[in-house]
């Protein structure tokens, strides 16, 4: 294989994707794209014009005219919602505790992975979610599953949104993480599941720097195929 490739990262909430994935887009110079930003950029949207989060007519109606942008940046990916700079806000409890659900809609589902496919025909992409091998880029050259132990997610988390100045505790955020992982492996349309070809990296007890690296190495033997 020459060139560039598509590389897709799924797995349950908080077990480092995100940050494993920019890191490696950086390193591929490949875009780097993350969904859970685009459902809870639709999820804050519903929260904002209190929408009710039940009816997918009015939600489908609210989000029809909905534009979302995703913008590199050197730290945090910027996430903008019409024009507005959402990117603190749709990590807030409020967005996590409704996003599961949203995401659970069909129609909010075909958007955003319509969406999602017209980023990844543009460039070479590390794309991260719960249904990128499954669903989206079901062709991906290389597929991560990436999973770690609930409590190393929960302390993770912690310590990030402790350092965005969030007040959080251990045990909420295990069992919201605990929680989300269900609803998100349980949904009916695409739901979290290890693409049959994945490969499954667990996280627990690695670092960062140890997790990227073993993903560059299957990405190079992949493309000197
Ligand atoms: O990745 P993150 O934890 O930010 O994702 C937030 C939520 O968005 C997930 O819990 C899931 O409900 C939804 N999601 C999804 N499919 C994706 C990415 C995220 O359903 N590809």
């Amino acid at each position: 294989m020459t060139g560039g490739m598509r590389i897709a990262i799924d797995g349950p909430a908080a077990a480092g994707k995100s940050t494993i994935a920019k890191l490696v887009a950086k390193k591929l110079g490949y875009t780097y794209i993350d969904t859970g930003a685009m459902y809870r950029a639709i999820t804050f949207k519903v929260l904002q014009h209190a929408a009710d989060p039940r009816s997918e007519e009015e939600i489908m109606q609210l989000i029809s005219q909905t534009d979302i942008e995703l913008q590199p940046g050197e730290q945090v990916q910027k996430v903008l919602l019409d024009g507005a700079d959402v990117t603190d806000a749709i990590r807030s409890h409020e967005v996590t505790a409704n996003v599961s659900a949203i995401a659970a809609m069909t129609a909010v589902r075909k958007l955003l992975v319509a969406k999602q496919r017209q980023l990844a025909a543009k460039s070479s992409v590390v794309m991260d979610g719960r249904d990128i091998g499954t669903s989206v880029l079901p062709e991906a050259e290389l597929k991560i599953f990436m999973t770690a132990s609930v409590e190393e997610r929960a302390e993770r988390r912690l310590l990030e949104e402790q350092q965005r100045g969030m007040s959080s505790d251990y045990e909420t955020l295990k069992r919201e993480i605990s929680e989300r992982d269900k609803a998100d492996s349980e949904r009916k349309i695409s739901p979290l599941k290890k693409a049959e070809d994945a490969i499954i990296i667990d996280t627990t007890g690695k670092t960062i720097e140890e997790v990227t690296n073993s993903i560059i190495e299957y990405a190079e033997k992949r493309l000197a195929q």
